[in-house]
């Protein structure tokens, strides 16, 4: 069997070491936490633990257990969802299967531990923590391009366990170079959930930290005569709508209408993939979820994507029209504002710009140019307004630059910060020329590094990391009105104690 798995996995021509799984494997994909289709935090917080495995004609029978951190009981369920993923070529007797239940009735901010049971056996110990309030400080991570399978990926996913997020964000890219199941399975999960921690292996991340995915031109197997998804060559493609599991509340509900992404090619093999992927395809391109007093929109920046539709921008503008939080993010992979050599004249995002800043959002973050970038706080007057439709590439118009933002000093800036963090691991990009250096960028770095956001309250600090904890760039925003101000009166900073950054 092992030799019949050998041969099967070798023959994902994409994926340079090949994976061994016998039936004697508990697990192929090892245990992550996900927050499910749970856009709102609640009173009583839930999140999903999913991991992989193969099936097998032996019965499996599998349950969880989860206990408050202080709790002495453990409460258990054995209510599980196993969903069939579509890797070809395994025996009848023996699929692959994500398989996931839900730890629920946590109080926001809540430390657990929990526990993996196969057939009433424990077999996988970890722990996590509920999503936090509005009223809580909190930390987190945002890292693109960066399931490339590199040394710089190990050293950066090492790096950020060290840092201690509460929850991460990944702008895209997530697995190169196609972003199929066969890939996920070596460059992505043996990573970020490596059981030991080391700079040329990864982290136990996210066994224990919530991670949120966002999808990049590298995740939906990509080619030069791309007219979509192709299920004849890639069976096992569009793994971001497999192995994630986020809020369903885009705006995009069926399949290869427009505006989402396309999938052609053998019928069978697409049946498959929407059996398994449900409701999350094409819907989960988009979303929005909250976390503390932050709000975050997550789009789609992929080029079959039309920001200039009336429909799309008013989503967009009822999303963040609706939330009161006192911080608004937005997360996409192909940046606005770059001056990276490959993508800077790709610049399709521009077009949402100007609801981001009627709306108030403060940061945008991206990824697609394999470096760091950080603009000075900036307002977009875009030339034509009625530039748009699907082959739109440049945007021209008018950039207003806030040079008395300085992020030490003088922390309330005057229009949105522009971070290109895109320095996961995937090979970096050539050190721009000096004459393309735009007068509206603050900062460009040429390094595999990460962000690492400090939130309490009204005062937001980022710190860009490099892969020896290195500091590369550091900045604080604060705000003088807030919606969620009252409050943080006597909120009590629970951030974990972390690895001191070398400056
Ligand atoms: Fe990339």
């Amino acid at each position: 069997m092992i030799l019949l798995l050998l041969a099967v996995f070798a023959t994902f021509a994409a994926v340079s070491s090949p994976l061994v799984f016998a039936e004697s494997e508990v697990f192929v994909v090892k245990p992550y936490l996900q927050l499910g289709n749970s856009a709102q935090l609640k009173k009583s917080e839930q999140l999903e633990i999913v991991w992989g495995n193969v099936t097998t004609k032996a019965p499996q029978k599998w349950s969880i257990e989860w206990q408050g951190a202080s709790e002495k009981t453990w409460r258990k369920t054995d209510k599980v969802t196993t969903t069939p993923m579509p890797i070809p070529s395994l025996t009848t007797t023996l699929v692959f299967s994500l398989t996931r239940a839900t730890i629920d009735g946590l109080k926001p901010g809540t430390k657990f531990n929990y526990r993996v049971l196969k057939n009433n056996e424990i077999v996988f110990e970890s722990h996590g923590m509920a999503r936090k309030s509005a009223k809580q400080a909190y930390r987190f991570a945002v890292v693109g391009d960066i399931g490339a399978g590199s040394p710089g990926q190990t050293a950066v996913v090492n790096q950020m366990e060290l840092q201690k997020p509460d929850f991460l964000v990944i702008p895209g890219d997530i697995v190169y170079n196609s972003g199929r199941v066969a890939e996920y399975l070596v460059r992505f999960f043996p990573i970020l959930n490596s059981d030991t921690s080391a700079a040329n292996r990864g982290a136990p991340l996210i066994r224990s930290t919530l991670t949120m995915g966002v999808i990049g031109n590298h995740d939906i197997a990509l080619t030069n005569a791309w007219e979509g998804t192709d299920f004849s060559t890639f069976r096992d493609a569009l793994g971001y709508y497999l192995f994630f599991f986020q809020p369903l509340n885009g705006p995009n509900k069926i399949a290869n209408s427009p505006n989402s992404t396309r999938i052609v090619g053998n019928a069978d093999n697409q049946k498959s993939f929407i059996d398994s992927a449900g409701q999350r395809f094409p819907c989960m391109a988009n979303y929005s979820f909250d976390y503390g007093n932050s709000h975050w929109l997550v789009l789609d920046g992929n080029s079959y994507m039309d920001w200039s539709d009336p429909k799309l921008r008013q989503w967009v503008d009822d999303d963040l029209a609706r939330s009161k939080a006192t911080w608004k993010f937005a997360c996409f992979h192909q940046p606005a504002f770059s001056v990276d050599e490959v993508h800077s004249n790709e610049q399709r995002m521009r077009l949402l710009v100007d609801i981001f800043e009627r709306r108030g959002v403060d940061v945008v973050f991206a990824g697609h140019a394999h470096c760091y970038q950080r603009t000075f706080p900036i307002q977009f007057k875009q030339d034509n307004k009625n530039l748009g439709g699907l082959s739109v590439g440049e945007v021209p118009g008018k950039i207003i630059v806030d040079k008395n933002f300085d992020g030490k000093t003088r922390t309330t800036p005057q229009g949105i910060i522009h971070i290109v963090t895109g320095g996961g691991g995937a090979k970096l990009y050539n050190k721009a020329p000096f004459s393309s250096i735009e007068p509206w960028l603050e900062k460009y770095v040429y390094a595999h590094c990460f962000t690492i956001c400090d939130i309490n309250g009204t005062t937001l600090k980022l710190s860009q990391i490099g892969t020896d904890g290195n500091l590369v760039d550091q900045f604080k925003i604060t705000k003088s009105v807030t919606v969620g101000a009252a409050d943080m009166k006597g909120a009590a900073d629970t951030r974990p104690k972390t690895a001191p950054l070398k400056k």
